[in-house]
């Protein structure tokens, strides 16, 4: 008898959509799969509902989440698109690109979704996610399924192991595609700016508009940004070039760096080198090497373009100075 544990439904199950949605009306927390990463989610007008998303994660309050819509005519509700942010949407959504636009007024939505900020993040999700959306008719408040400064969940035993107890529900939908996050932008002055790299490239973006990137001295906009994120227990050493006496790799490519026969676990996040298949390994593999023991994981080098900014942003967080008070 464990009452922590929720119930857990597979996507393809019968009712599933409607046993999701009942919870949610009741006010209760759901972990959906989205194409990035399962989700938190709640009601986004139920302000107990969204308060309740903080607490299971131990968030800071001052973070706000990203509505999930299911496509444009529940976007026109919540924000105010430039003719960019417009062009990107129609481009990218459903899709793993977030938009942060200034917010309308009567958005309806609770204030705690925004933390009060005149702005909000908006993002069309694909799967299961955005079948809840459209049945329930209302935007999804939903950050990643992890508690705060923990890996992003990416399969349903892991997520209810990590918020079970906050949770009504959690649906099955198997590892997430895209693996990583949706990359997160604002358009200022012309131009796109990239406020978390994830799941739709720079190189996509450059298709649209002049790219450019939050500067490392930029007010944190984004509390995403924090450096410590995505923290596991092991420490982490990032582009190595060879492994030593007791570590754990995490592995990228055909060819090994010298000494990766002793490693205490191997984890290859892609055998061919290929980027997309490492990202959508990637949360999965650092927990596979932080459950093996060591206390460092030493990570190979991971190219730096297309999806590996991405990669290598969620790498270089889960290698920084853990601040206990500043995850998110
Ligand atoms: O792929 C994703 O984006 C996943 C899935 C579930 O959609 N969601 C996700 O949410 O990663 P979360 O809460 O873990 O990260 C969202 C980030 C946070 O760092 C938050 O600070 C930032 O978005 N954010 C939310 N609203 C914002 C706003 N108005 N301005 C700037 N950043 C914002
Ligand atoms: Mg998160």
């Amino acid at each position: 008898d464990d009452q922590s544990r929720p119930v857990i439904l597979r996507e393809d199950a019968p009712g599933s959509v409607e046993r999701a949605c009942h919870a949610l009306d009741a006010g209760e927390l759901v972990a959906l799969p989205t194409e990035t990463v399962y989700g938190l989610a709640a009601d986004a007008a139920n302000g107990e509902a969204v308060a309740a998303i903080f607490a299971a994660k131990g968030r800071p309050r001052f973070n706000p989440l990203i509505a999930h819509v299911d496509g444009w005519e529940m976007a026109d509700r919540l924000a105010m698109f430039d003719p960019l942010s417009a062009s990107l949407a129609s481009a990218f959504w459903p899709g793993a690109l977030t938009l942060v636009l200034p917010r309308r007024d009567d958005a309806p939505i609770h204030d705690l979704v925004t933390a009060g900020q005149p702005t909000i993040a908006i993002r069309q999700p694909r799967g299961f996610a955005a079948k809840v959306i459209a049945a329930l008719g209302r935007p999804l408040a939903a950050p990643s399924a992890n508690r705060s400064g923990r890996i992003s969940g990416t399969d349903a035993a892991t997520v209810a192991d990590d918020l079970g107890a906050s949770l009504a529900l959690v649906i099955d939908g198997g590892a997430p595609p895209v693996g990583v996050e949706s990359t997160i932008v604002k358009v200022e002055d012309g131009a796109i700016t990239i406020l978390r790299p994830g799941g739709v490239t720079a190189d996509e973006l450059a298709n649209f508009g002049e790219v450019r990137r939050a500067g490392d001295g930029a007010a944190i906009e984004a509390p995403g940004m924090l450096k410590s994120h995505y923290a596991p227990g092991a420490a982490m050493r990032l582009d190595i070039d060879e492994v030593r006496d007791g570590e754990a790799l995490l592995a990228f490519g055909p060819d090994r760096v010298p000494g990766a026969e002793h490693a205490v676990a191997v984890e290859n996040l892609s055998d061919v080198g290929d980027l997309r298949q490492a990202a959508a390994r990637l949360f999965a593999a650092m927990r596979v090497l932080d459950g093996a023991g060591a206390a460092t994981i030493a990570v190979e080098p991971i190219p730096e373009t297309g999806l590996g900014e991405a990669i290598r942003d969620r790498l270089a967080r889960a290698a920084a100075p853990r601040q206990e008070d500043s995850r998110a």
